[in-house]
């Protein structure tokens, strides 16, 4: 089988696996990641396969969705790619990069089991979905799937939360950009990145400018 259509099987395995997914982890922030991870790869040296595979497969199984089990999606993405009889390095490399994206993992102390290129250009595509105009919405989307309220001025953020303190947090959603969301800029990998992160980032902070004023009401545009 070409590449191409390796990659085209797995787009449609995807799409088929995730068809009732929720809204921040749906077919759609896939196929953004996979999009954005082409676009860093322009200006990096990577194997195209691996990063569009690991981009393709790696949220096909969301622990928060599986009791907490962080071994149900690596092993869907290995026996999808196995069925596929792609060669086992290949393999090995891309449940590698999906074991070892997410966000809460690199906040574990322990050193890094695992590095490439491949992972930093993923791993920074998915961190830029989770900021800017599209992380705003898809952090009140989870909020609301949550019931959580959008902001609570008696609830400060914590910065020191931890791994399982976190999950179990009932923070109203503003906290998020405080604990996650704007602390993303500074952990993109790639300068290409880099750039697209800077300016995420800035129209997060004008958000919640705008956010605080219009909670006091006392909107710039009637002084
Ligand atoms: P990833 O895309 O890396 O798999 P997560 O599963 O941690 O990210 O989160 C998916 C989306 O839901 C992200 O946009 C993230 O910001 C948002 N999210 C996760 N936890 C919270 C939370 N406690 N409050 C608001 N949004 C959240
Ligand atoms: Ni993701």
């Amino acid at each position: 089988m070409s590449q191409d259509q390796l990659v085209q099987n797995t787009i449609n395995f995807v799409k088929t696996t995730l068809h009732d997914a929720e809204g921040g982890h749906d077919w759609f922030h896939i196929e953004r990641v996979f999009n954005t991870t082409k676009l860093i790869s322009q200006y990096e040296q990577v194997d195209p396969l691996v990063v569009q595979l690991a981009a393709l497969l790696h949220d096909i199984a969301d622990p928060k969705f599986h009791d907490g089990d962080e071994s149900v999606g690596p092993k869907m993405a290995h026996d999808f790619l196995k069925s596929h009889q792609v060669d086992d390095y290949i393999i090995d490399h891309v449940v590698n990069i999906i074991q070892h994206m997410s966000f809460k993992n690199s906040l574990e102390s322990s050193s890094p089991t695992f590095s490439s290129k491949e992972l930093h250009v993923v791993q920074d595509a998915d961190r830029l979905d989770a900021i800017g105009a599209i992380g705003i919405a898809r952090a009140f989307n989870y909020g609301g799937f949550k019931n959580r309220a959008l902001y609570d001025p008696n609830i400060p953020p914590n910065l020191n939360m931890t791994k399982e303190e976190y999950k179990k947090s009932n923070a109203p959603t503003i906290n998020h950009f405080y604990e996650k969301l704007l602390l993303l800029k500074d952990k993109i990998n790639t300068e290409t990145g880099k750039k697209l992160a800077e300016e995420r980032h800035q129209f997060m902070l004008d958000y919640l400018e705008h956010f605080y004023n219009e909670w006091r009401a006392d909107s710039a545009g009637h002084n």
